[in-house]
């Protein structure tokens, strides 16, 4: 069967965010300023700043959906995945969810210090897995994280893209009905990207929904099949990913 932008086939909705308004109060301190000789702040600058993250957001996600959220930097993309997850207050509007979403590497409350085995131990029970659950998924996650040798040693020696392969295999082998992950995959290496990727389709062939925030459209376009662009707080658009992917490179 082709991939449909049709929503209104049927199937159950996953996530509802309803005019989402989020707004971050920020103490700004003042510019700098030289008068004569002296450094001075410039007062009428300083004092608490309202920033408007999102400014009425509407969509609904639907299950064995693959999202791709797209944007430049600062769109407000981070924003709406910490609200979806309820980590971020909405200021106005709403979000449902049919179950809990689990951001990606939030849920894994992992410890530097610890070793990358006693972490996926954590990792697996701050997930709801039984110590035994653990035991038993324990090599999949190693291997599938491929980082044999280094399990051992703490998790502070490990590379920014070794850490993020860790937490990426540790919260992947729960089965999600939604999932987030927000730029977990632009730090791995090609081999753990492709990898990674496929994860993502076959969490979204269980019929779970998935939201995958990157700046790497080949990762989006392999991914997703429906992408929404943010752009300053709003949704710019939200449809097939060739569509949106294509406007989007067009815009810069
Ligand atoms: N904790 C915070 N406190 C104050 N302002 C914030 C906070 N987090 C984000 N912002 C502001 O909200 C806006 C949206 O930021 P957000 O992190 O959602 O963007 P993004 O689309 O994820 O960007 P990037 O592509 O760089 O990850 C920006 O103007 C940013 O400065
Ligand atoms: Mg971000």
């Amino acid at each position: 069967m082709a991939e449909t932008t049709n929503h209104e086939d049927g199937r159950r909705p996953v996530v509802v965010v309803d005019n989402l308004h989020v707004d971050y109060k920020v103490m700004a301190t003042g510019r700098k300023t030289f008068a004569g000789a002296y450094k001075l702040f410039d007062r009428r600058a300083r004092g608490v700043r309202t920033v408007s993250a999102l400014k009425g957001v509407s969509f609904t996600a639907y299950e064995n959906e693959s999202i791709g959220i797209i944007g430049s930097n600062g769109s407000g993309k981070s924003t709406l995945m910490r609200a979806i997850v309820g980590l971020t207050p909405a200021t106005k509007g709403a979000v449902y969810a049919s179950s809990r979403p689990n951001l990606l590497g939030v849920g894994a409350a992992l410890l530097k210090e610890l070793s990358g085995e006693k972490n996926v131990t954590l990792g697996g029970l701050a997930l709801g897995f039984s110590k035994k659950e653990v035991e038993e998924k324990y090599d999949e996650i190693v291997s599938f994280s491929g980082l044999g040798e280094f399990m051992e040693l703490p998790m502070r020696t490990y590379s920014s893209g070794m850490s993020a392969r860790l937490k990426f295999a540790i919260a992947t082998s729960k089965e999600h009905e939604i999932l987030i992950v927000d730029e977990a995959l632009s730090v791995g290496d090609k081999d753990f990207q492709k990898r990674s990727e496929e994860r993502i389709r076959g969490i979204r062939e269980k019929a779970g929904t998935v939201f995958l925030v990157s700046h790497s459209m080949r990762s989006i376009r392999d991914t997703c099949n429906r992408v929404i662009w943010i752009n300053k707080g709003e949704l710019k658009m939200d449809g097939d990913a060739k569509d949106v992917i294509e406007a989007y490179e067009q815009s810069k």
